[in-house]
C-alpha cells in the first residue's frame, strides 16, 4: 500500500493461526474421497484464477457481466435513492469494477463515506482497494480478506449500509448454503440496511452452455487452475494435460455444473496430505455449480432467509436480475 492511501485503508484478514477460514487440505481430502469427487469453487481464486475470471467477464459468450452492468447503469440512482446508504459492503467483490457504478451513484447524492469488500482473494482485494482509493480519495476502505460464508465483524456496523452480492456468485452456492449465507447477513442487518443480489436467470440452454464453454478456452484454463492450486499448495502431481474442462446444464437442478474430466485411468499423489487419488478414464471432479434462478425461485430463497423482495430489475433481454431485499422484522 502506498503512503498516500495507507491511512484510509484497513484490510482485515480474518485468518487466525488457530482458526483458518480456508481448509484446503481438509476440503481436498474430503472432496476427492467422496463419490462423485468434488472440490470447492472458492479455491479457483488465487492471483491467476482471479485474473482469468476477469478475462471471462470480457468474453463474448459470457453475457452475465454485461447484463448486470446494463441494469446497474439504469437503476443505480433509483436504488441508492431508495436506500440512502453511506457505505457499500460487498461480498465476493473481486476486481470491484461494476461496484463503481453504485459508488458513483452514492457520490452523486453526497452519501459515500466507505466501502467494505469481503473476498477470499487477498490479491484481488488489495488491488481493488488500491485503485478505488486512488479514484475515490475521500472514502475509507475497510475490507475483510476471508470467507463470506463465515461473516464476522462486518465493516461499518451502525451506518446505513447497502450490502451487495453481485455477479450471480449466489449461484455458486447450493440452495441450503445460499439460504444459510443470506440468513447470516440478514442477522447483521438493521432496518436502515438493504441487500442487493445479482441472480443469473434460467434461459435458453445453448446460451447458458456457451457462456461456460467459450471458444477462446479461457473458462477451461480457469477450471484447470484449480489443479495448479493443488499442485502448488498441496504438492500434488496433477498432469494438467490429463484432465479436460466440461460444463453442462443440469435441468433438474437448474444449474450449470463444471467438471474436470480425467482423460485416462491414473493415480494422482497429493503429497502434503499423504493421499493417493485413483481416477478411472472419464471420471470427473465437480468443481463448480452455477445455479440459475427465476423470479419465483429467487423470491423463495429470500423468503427462506428472512428477507423480503423490495424490487426486481432485469436487463432488456431478461437474462439477469438484480433483487433489492430488506430484512423482515
Ligand atoms: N463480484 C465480482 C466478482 C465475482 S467472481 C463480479 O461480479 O464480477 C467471485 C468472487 O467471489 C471472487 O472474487 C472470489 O475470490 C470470491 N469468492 C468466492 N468464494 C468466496 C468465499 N467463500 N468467500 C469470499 N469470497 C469468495
Ligand atoms: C463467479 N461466478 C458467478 C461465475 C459463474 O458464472 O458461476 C464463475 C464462473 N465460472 C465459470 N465461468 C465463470
Amino acid at each position: 500500500m502506498n503512503g498516500g492511501t495507507g491511512s484510509r485503508i484497513v484490510l482485515r484478514n480474518t485468518l487466525r493461526e488457530h482458526e483458518s477460514p480456508f481448509d484446503l487440505s481438509g476440503d481436498t481430502r474430503a472432496g476427492l474421497s467422496s463419490t462423485p469427487k468434488t472440490l470447492p469453487s472458492k479455491y479457483f481464486y488465487d492471483a491467476r484464477g482471479s485474473h482469468l475470471f476477469e478475462m471471462i467477464t470480457r468474453l463474448p459468450e459470457y453475457y452475465l457481466t454485461r447484463a448486470e452492468t446494463e441494469i446497474l447503469e439504469r437503476e443505480s440512482g433509483r436504488l441508492v435513492e431508495a436506500v440512502r446508504p453511506t457505505v457499500l459492503v460487498e461480498f465476493g467483490s473481486g476486481a470491484a469494477r461494476k461496484t463503481r457504478i453504485l459508488l458513483d451513484a452514492m457520490v452523486d447524492r453526497g452519501l459515500l463515506e466507505g466501502y467494505g469488500p469481503v473476498d477470499v482473494s487477498a490479491e484481488a482485494s488489495r488491488h481493488a482497494a488500491d485503485t478505488l482509493l486512488r479514484d475515490y480519495p475521500h472514502i475509507r476502505v475497510e475490507g475483510v480478506i476471508g470467507d463470506f460464508e463465515r461473516p464476522r465483524d462486518l465493516p461499518f456496523a451502525g451506518r446505513p449500509r447497502l450490502m451487495a452480492f453481485l455477479g450471480s456468485t449466489i449461484g455458486n452456492l447450493e440452495a441450503e448454503q445460499a439460504t444459510a449465507f443470506l440468513a447470516s447477513i440478514r442477522q447483521e442487518m438493521t432496518g436502515a440496511d438493504a441487500f442487493l443480489i445479482g441472480f443469473d436467470l434460467v434461459k435458453d440452454v445453448a446460451m447458458l452452455e456457451s457462456a461456460y464453454n467459450d471458444e477462446a478456452g479461457i473458462t477451461a484454463k480457469f477450471n484447470l487452475n484449480m489443479l495448479r492450486v493443488l499442485n502448488r499448495d498441496l504438492e500434488a502431481s496433477f498432469d494438467l494435460d490429463a484432465f479436460r474442462h466440461r460444463a453442462v446444464w443440469n435441468a433438474d437442478a437448474s444449474r450449470i455444473e463444471m467438471h474436470l474430466e480425467s482423460t485416462r485411468e491414473q493415480v494422482v499423489r497429493i503429497s502434503s496430505i499423504g493421499l493417493d487419488v485413483a481416477f478411472a478414464a472419464g471420471e470427473k471432479i465437480r468443481t463448480e455449480l452455477s445455479h440459475k434462478y427465476t423470479r419465483q425461485s429467487a423470491g423463495g430463497l429470500l423468503d427462506a432467509a428472512g428477507l423480503t423482495l423490495e424490487s426486481w430489475c432485469t436487463d432488456e433481454a431478461d437474462r439477469f436480475a438484480l433483487a433489492l431485499a430488506r430484512a423482515v422484522d
